[in-house]
Parts: C-alpha cells; sequence; structure tokens
C-alpha cells in the first residue's frame, strides 16, 4: 500500500463497495455514447466499428446454435443488443439498477424486443440449473467481488454442452512489461449518491438521495498479485473545481492534492478486485466443468490489418455494403481459429 493509500484508509475511511456501487451506477453512459448501432449509425470507414462487429461476429459464432443467451453485465447493452437478432431470447444481467434503467432505454429506442434486463449479481443468479444455451460476458466477469462464484453460478445455468465466451482483462499482458500502475481521473455525473443533506439532492427511481456531484477515482493496479484497488471520492462537483483551478491542473495523486479535497468530500468508497489472467482463467474454468476451453486475442488482428490495407488503398467506400458481413465473418474465424492461449477472449463448453 502506498503513501496516499494510506492516507485515504487513516483519513476517509472509505466504505467497501462493489464496482457496481463505486462506478458504475453513477453513468449516464458507460461507454461514452461510443457504441456502433447502440449510440452511433454503422460507419464503414470508422476502425472501431469494423473492430466492435468483428467481435460481434465473434461473440455470436462462439454460441454455436444456441437460442437462449445470458450476457453477463451489459453495461450499455454490449453485447447483447448487437447480437439480439441471432438468438430468440437474450437475457442481460447488471447488479447496477442504473445500467438497468439506460439497457432497457437502449432496447426500446432500438426496437428490440427479444432482450430483456434484469438487476441481478452474477455471483448469486435466481435462473435454474441449465436455464441458458449460452452464456456472453465482456469485461464484466471481473468486475465482480468475487470473479470465480460468478463462473461457478456461470457454469451452473448453462445447460450441458451449453457454449460460454468472455472478454476479460488480462493482467498477464496488460501493463506493457511494467509491474502495475497508478491512475487519478475524475467521472463527472449529475447523479451521485452525496446524501440527503447536499445541496439539490433528490430522489432517483430506485429511491436513493442524488444530488449533482462528481467522483474522484484513484486506482492502483499491480500485475503479481494481479490486483486493482480504487478508491472513489464522492465531491461536491463546485468544491472539486475551485481547487482544481487553484492547483493549476486536473489534480495530482499526492497526499497534498487529497487533504486540499478532503473538505469537499461527501462519501469515500473503495473496492478490490482479485483480477483473471490467460494463465488462471482455464485451470479455473475447468474445474468449473468447462471443457474445449481455448483462448482468442480480442485486438482481432486480422480485422484491423484489413481495415488498415483498406484505407490505405483508399478502398473502404466499395465494402460500404459488405464490410459488415466481412467483419462478422472475420470474427468468427478467429473464434474457429483459437488455441491454448493466451488471450483475453476465452470460449468454452460446458460439459456434457
Ligand atoms: C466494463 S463494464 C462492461 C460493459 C459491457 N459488457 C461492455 O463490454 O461494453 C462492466 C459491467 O459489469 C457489470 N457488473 C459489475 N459487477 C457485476 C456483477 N457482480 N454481476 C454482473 N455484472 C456486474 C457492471 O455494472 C458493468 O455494467
Amino acid at each position: 500500500m502506498n503513501e496516499l493509500e494510506r492516507w485515504i484508509r487513516n483519513i476517509l475511511k472509505p466504505e467497501r463497495m462493489t464496482t457496481a456501487e463505486l462506478a458504475y451506477d453513477h453513468m449516464e453512459s458507460q461507454s461514452g455514447e461510443c457504441l456502433a448501432v447502440i449510440y452511433q449509425p454503422l460507419d464503414h470507414t470508422k476502425r472501431s466499428h469494423w473492430h466492435d462487429t468483428a467481435l460481434i461476429g465473434a461473440f455470436a459464432h462462439a454460441m454455436g446454435e444456441a437460442r437462449t443467451v445470458l450476457d453477463v453485465g451489459p453495461g450499455d447493452g454490449w453485447p447483447s443488443l448487437r447480437v439480439a437478432d441471432r438468438f430468440q431470447k437474450i437475457v442481460g444481467i447488471d447488479p447496477s439498477p442504473k445500467r438497468v434503467e439506460i439497457q432497457r432505454e437502449n432496447a426500446r429506442r432500438l426496437g428490440i424486443t427479444n432482450v430483456e434486463f434484469l438487476v441481478m449479481n452474477a455471483e448469486e443468479m435466481s435462473f435454474a440449473d441449465g436455464a441458458f444455451d449460452g452464456v456472453m460476458a465482456a469485461s464484466a466477469i471481473e468486475q465482480c467481488d468475487h470473479p470465480e462464484r460468478a463462473l461457478a453460478e456461470v457454469a451452473r445455468v448453462l445447460r450441458p454442452g451449453g457454449r460460454f465466451a468472455m472478454i476479460f482483462e488480462d493482467f498477464d499482458s496488460y501493463f506493457d512489461g511494467g509491474d502495475g500502475d497508478e491512475e487519478l481521473w475524475v467521472q463527472r455525473d449529475e447523479a451521485v449518491p452525496l446524501g440527503e443533506d447536499a445541496g439539490g439532492a433528490r430522489e432517483d427511481s430506485g429511491g436513493r438521495q442524488r444530488a449533482p456531484g462528481s467522483i474522484v477515482m484513484y486506482q492502483v493496479r499491480t500485475k503479481i498479485p494481479a490486483h486493482e484497488t480504487r478508491y472513489g471520492l464522492f465531491v461536491d462537483t463546485r468544491g472539486l473545481e475551485s481547487i482544481r483551478s487553484e492547483a493549476g491542473d486536473e489534480g495530482t495523486a499526492t497526499v497534498a492534492f487529497f487533504e486540499r479535497l478532503r473538505p469537499h468530500v461527501r462519501r469515500a468508497g473503495v473496492y478490490e478486485l482479485d483480477h483473471l489472467t490467460s494463465s488462471t482463467v482455464g485451470p479455473m474454468l475447468a474445474e468449473h466443468g468447462f471443457t474445449n476451453i481455448r483462448h482468442l486475442d480480442h485486438r482481432l488482428t486480422p480485422v484491423l490489418e484489413t481495415f488498415g490495407a483498406l484505407h490505405e488503398a483508399g478502398e473502404l467506400d466499395s465494402h460500404r455494403e459488405t464490410f459488415v458481413d466481412e467483419c462478422l465473418t472475420l470474427g468468427a474465424a478467429a473464434v474457429d481459429a483459437a488455441g491454448d492461449g493466451p488471450g483475453d477472449f476465452v470460449v468454452a463448453e460446458k460439459r456434457g
């Protein structure tokens, strides 16, 4: 634990929170409204739309012949809303009421009716054993307090022979050769639970008191052990701005900056996560009854190379009508080519 962490723990005495309570429940959009189809019209000239569509191809292909599919932690509705036309029924679960509100709103706006979003923790699902033919999870299992419990639940709700596909933050390959990192940023928000005494407080749809505020996030991650600690300081936005203009910068991860921030802190929270890695996730899945466990790299280099070559040659426009099918095919091919690993996209089958 570094000096700033010790200061935060001793002085601010942060409450233990989940990732949903500290971060996801306070975001209007978890993706920054950049998702193709969900927030932006599909655009064949955008590299990110090629990549995103190929990932959808990979998820859909990995589900095999599934008709009923579960999406763990859909954020703004990804990937559920993009793959919905491939399946009879998709259920998305997320412990954050705010996220579920946004997921439902996005489904309504897009006219997608075979998707249902529920407030539920992946570690304690209320579904019957074998309820789903397939389960998808994108950057969500590692956001659970206990990822292994969530994987055990995924195995329980999958029918024998059912398919699982997950993208995860692979701490084995995350830090470009370094041992870890630290980061400070501000999550600006109009709906932070600052408590009843905060000016401008109002009740949200879940009956919680919220007021205009921001969250100062300070995160420390280590490669070994694969671990993340995140502190969130719920602050009065005006107070924060006055300090930042005084400091003349965005704020720094120092005790001095946090001392100045202290009078404006209404609440402080902390979560700790033991992250998955390419080397730990395979044995974990095998232990929970999965077989045919294979890895791929979610960057899907062949898709990016194809885009790059077409862009360079000025030929993107001639792929306007075909690029979606091309991306879906490239994504599916990446799943077919998946191997022993490493790789931060894992596909597996529940043992029959
Ligand atoms: C990084 S976001 C990923 C969102 C989306 N799948 C995507 O890739 O854009 C993580 C999501 O997992 C959800 N989450 C956190 N803890 C969870 C839990 N215990 N069970 C299910 N979902 C959880 C968060 O609320 C959030 O929506």
